[in-house]
């Protein structure tokens, strides 16, 4: 959703400024602007659409401004417009602000200050923040942000330029995530590392209630007292935040080629063989906890909560917990009492889902502890949590998670090792899953040398409107995990259905137009998926299967198969999901989908 860069130093600051928000766009936005200061002038340009709008009014300007703040919106107040987008600037045009997140008491702020004489231009609940800076403005710009920001609630990550202070950039943190970047006398701020991932590696991450203040020459880190606090710089490795397509024709596609890449990031330097046991240093420190808890509640949203949804049948088959899976955004308004036995995990590629947040701030309330399982270093939900895993897959920029969802997976499955260990789990059955994580990046390169004829086959099923995506236990989420890809990005409805539930009810949607997609791989319940692919055939519905090669009897029923590898149950859904993601990768490509921005949708999701 929204994002935002910021440029201090002796550059030309617009064409970094759009070199950033070119970097942003895949987090997903409607509109686009910038505000950098010449001779203490503020100039303004601001753009509906993409931020190549915003670049060719751009071009019309010749100035050699140095610094400068810009933006990406995603409407939450006020339709997508020019007015609308960011930067909101004051009265008197000297304040310039961008803003992500939410202000929750913009309204009663807004009346405070149309009754002291203040114009409002935009519906934001941004301009609040310019106008409340500037009412508290004297000669301070520092004390005017800190008054500002004690008025606020709600969520927000904030940068602030005034005309008369020359350089000087005020960002102020509690929610939304930010980052500073230092360079050599030039300084950075961004929501996303990505956006200056072409400056520097040098970042610091913010933390809530937290202010920098940047110019030209220099950099402090501050609370919201005003007090200097000393805070590490954290090196990041470029290659990780690149937005680079390396010669793949989208992101997406080049995701889901990079899973055996991330999936040895994942579990790279996290397994002790010799003791059959997985060691997860993000856990140590809560690990006497996590032997005693007798219950885990995974909270998580979209793709996360089907890998959450498979975390139960991994951690109920490794472990001796008690496991609950829930969406976030129901789960923070559930009536629910917590105690120190339980935990609850958060998965999250970005860190950022704002239910997700949500549902962490109300477990915190009740006393579990919180354990987080993040992709993007530094973000909220990591901070929030007592304790986590990163999943180290590098940057996402596919608004359809692919890589980040198996990673998850392998990193569940550490997890359920981890735990298992302590309860009933042997050193035989914890070495297997060694043996079977350590087989995956191969398994998983087989499966993507046949991805010419999975495309093959895909076209032949895009002309059809609706699909059912059927599996049994381990391979009922990756039904819904998989629908929830052809979806996403097809725009195709599909569902994913627990097969023992076919007769209850979906099977009157069978016939010839309808095909299903069988996720049956030679396992303990394959006889009971042949009987339901039986029922299905039986009503002239089509079959598409993604079985093993000695599932003899699946590959003869079924009209078309996708063979992948056989490995142990725990770990087999990993395989058979990436068949799926390229299904459904073929079919939107085949329809000429915009596969990395579908529509209506954003990578990161922060507002509930
Ligand atoms: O960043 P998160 O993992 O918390 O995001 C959760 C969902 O918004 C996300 O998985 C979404 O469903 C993806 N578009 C799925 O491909």
């Amino acid at each position: 959703m929204c994002g935002i860069i910021c440029y201090s130093g002796s550059k030309k600051a617009i064409p970094i400024l759009i070199n950033g928000l070119k970097k942003l766009e895949y987090r997903g936005y409607d509109s686009a602007g910038l505000s950098v200061i010449e001779d203490k002038t503020p100039i303004t340009i601001k753009s509906e659409g993409k931020v190549s709008n915003l670049e060719a009014k751009t071009s019309n300007i010749t100035t050699n401004a140095s610094y400068g703040i810009a933006h990406t919106r995603w409407a939450t107040h006020g339709r997508p417009s020019e007015i609308n987008a960011h930067p909101q600037l004051d009265n008197k045009n000297k304040i310039c602000v961008v803003h992500n997140g939410i202000i929750e008491n913009y309204k009663d702020l807004k009346y405070e200050l149309i009754n002291k004489g203040y114009i409002f231009i935009s519906d934001t609940d941004t301009e609040v923040i310019a106008h409340l800076i500037d009412m508290y403005f004297t000669d301070d710009l520092e004390i005017a942000v800190l008054k500002t920001v004690e008025r606020l609630s709600g969520t927000f990550g904030l940068a602030v330029i005034h005309a008369d202070i020359d350089h000087k950039i005020i960002i102020v943190k509690r929610g939304s995530p930010i980052v500073i970047g230092v360079g050599d006398n030039e300084f950075f701020a961004a929501s996303d590392p990505i956006a200056i991932s072409d400056y520097t590696n040098k970042i610091i991450v913010l933390n809530d209630d937290e202010m920098a203040v940047l110019n030209s020459k220099e950099y402090f880190i501050k609370n919201l007292r005003n007090e200097v606090l000393k805070k590490n710089i954290k090196i990041v490795d470029k290659d990780s935040y690149s937005n680079d397509k390396k010669g793949f024709e989208s992101f997406m596609l080049k995701e889901i080629f990079e899973q055996p890449i991330s999936i040895k990031n994942a579990f790279r330097g996290r397994i002790i063989e010799s003791e059959g046991v997985s060691k997860l240093g993000g856990l140590e420190p809560v690990l006497e906890r996590l032997k005693s808890i007798k219950k885990l509640i995974i909270v998580s949203c979209g793709t996360s909560f089907y890998s959450g949804k498979l975390g139960r049948y991994i951690f109920e088959s490794l472990t001796e917990l008690d496991v609950e899976v829930e969406i976030a955004s129901e789960f923070r308004y559930r009536k629910f009492t917590l105690d120190k036995d339980v935990a609850v995990l958060a998965l999250s590629q970005s860190g950022e889902t704002a239910d997700t947040i949500a549902a962490l701030k109300e477990a915190k309330r009740k006393g579990a502890l919180l354990l987080g399982m993040v992709n993007e270093v530094g973000t909220t939900i990591t901070q929030l949590t007592d304790a986590g895993v990163y999943n180290h897959a590098g940057s996402e920029i596919g608004v359809a998670s692919t890589k980040i969802y198996t990673s998850q997976l392998v990193l569940l499955t550490l997890m359920g090792l981890l735990i298992g260990r302590y309860h009933g789990l042997s050193f035989i059955e914890g070495k297997s899953i060694i043996d079977g994580i350590k087989k995956l990046p191969e398994q998983i390169k087989e499966i993507l040398s046949n991805a010419k004829n999975i495309q093959k086959v895909s076209k032949k099923y895009a002309h059809f409107r609706d699909f059912l995506y059927i599996g049994r236990l381990y391979n009922y989420p990756t039904a819904m995990e998989a629908a929830l890809k052809l979806k996403e990005i097809s725009y195709i409805h599909a569902e994913g259905y627990p097969a023992g539930e076919m007769k209850h009810g979906p099977i009157s949607l069978i016939d010839e137009n309808f095909p299903t997609v069988a996720i049956a791989p030679d396992d303990e319940v394959m006889d009971k998926m042949l009987s339901n692919i039986e029922q299905i055939k039986a009503r002239n519905g089509k079959i598409l299967s993604v079985t093993n090669s000695s599932a003899k009897k699946v590959i003869e029923i079924s009209d078309d198969i996708f063979i992948v590898p056989k490995t142990i149950p725990v770990l087999q859904p990993i395989l058979n999901i990436i068949p799926l993601q390229l299904f459904a990768y073929y079919i939107a490509k085949e329809k000429g989908r915009n596969i990395d921005k579908p529509r209506n949708l954003a990578k990161s999701v922060t507002v509930e």
